[in-house]
């Protein structure tokens, strides 16, 4: 590992914690072979820990932001995985993905912690790039039924508005309607640690 690596490569203390009860549903929910693209990647940790235990895969992480582009590849130098791609740019709001086709799309920690065009465009080009029954899983906290599901969301959120008043906790029911405009039905919503979810949609279509 170089200085230059070390020095890029950013560490998140939520990433050690979700990581294995995450890649618990991921082994369930993806595809055997294929190409995963990771929107929203942030420092990497994910995308080396899951390229790693998911060799099957390719995995495309990607991000909006700079600093999280360095830090990613930074993190992918030092592991060396031959099934995890240099890292993309690629804002979920705009249009313009630099990715065309995936098996499966996910999303962690992302829908609360941007505007709600970020979630709008995740839908729409999860809906375009996704064959029949491709996956996509969303993990990351929730309202339901009009509520939080816990007193500590309800301080996260209230948090997040303060940094950010376009971030918040999203309505489950909200995400599900709006996922199903884009031909994306939500299979499964799992209980995580902490009160998180794990929500995952499949593609409509043969
Ligand atoms: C809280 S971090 C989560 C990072 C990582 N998935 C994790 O769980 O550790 C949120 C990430 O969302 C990214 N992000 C925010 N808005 C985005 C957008 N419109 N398109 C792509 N990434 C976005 C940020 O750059 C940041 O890296």
């Amino acid at each position: 590992m170089t200085n230059s690596h070390s020095e890029a490569a950013l560490a998140s203390p939520s990433v050690a914690r979700n990581r294995d009860p995450i890649l618990e549903v991921l082994r369930q929910v993806l595809p055997r072979a294929g190409k995963v693209l990771e929107i929203a990647s942030g420092t990497g940790e994910h995308a080396v820990y899951f390229a790693a235990a998911l060799p099957h895969l390719t995995w495309q992480s990607t991000d909006q932001d700079e600093y999280a582009l360095s830090s990613i590849a930074a993190h992918r130098a030092t592991s060396g995985l031959p099934n995890l791609l240099a890292p993309l740019r690629l804002d979920a709001a705009t249009p313009d993905w630099p990715v065309s086709r995936a098996d499966a799309v996910v999303a962690i920690n992302m829908i609360h912690i941007s505007p709600w065009r970020a979630t709008q465009g995740l839908m729409v080009g999860a809906g375009r790039i996704l064959p029949p029954s491709g996956v996509l899983y969303l993990y990351g906290a929730y309202r339901e039924n009009g509520a939080h599901t816990a007193p500590s969301n309800e301080v996260f959120d209230q948090d997040l508005r303060g940094r950010n008043p376009e971030w918040g906790i999203r309505d489950l029911e909200e995400v599900v309607e709006l996922a199903g405009n884009y031909g994306l039905k939500l299979v499964e919503r799992i209980r995580m640690p902490a009160n998180n979810l794990s929500v995952v949609f499949r593609k409509q279509g043969t």
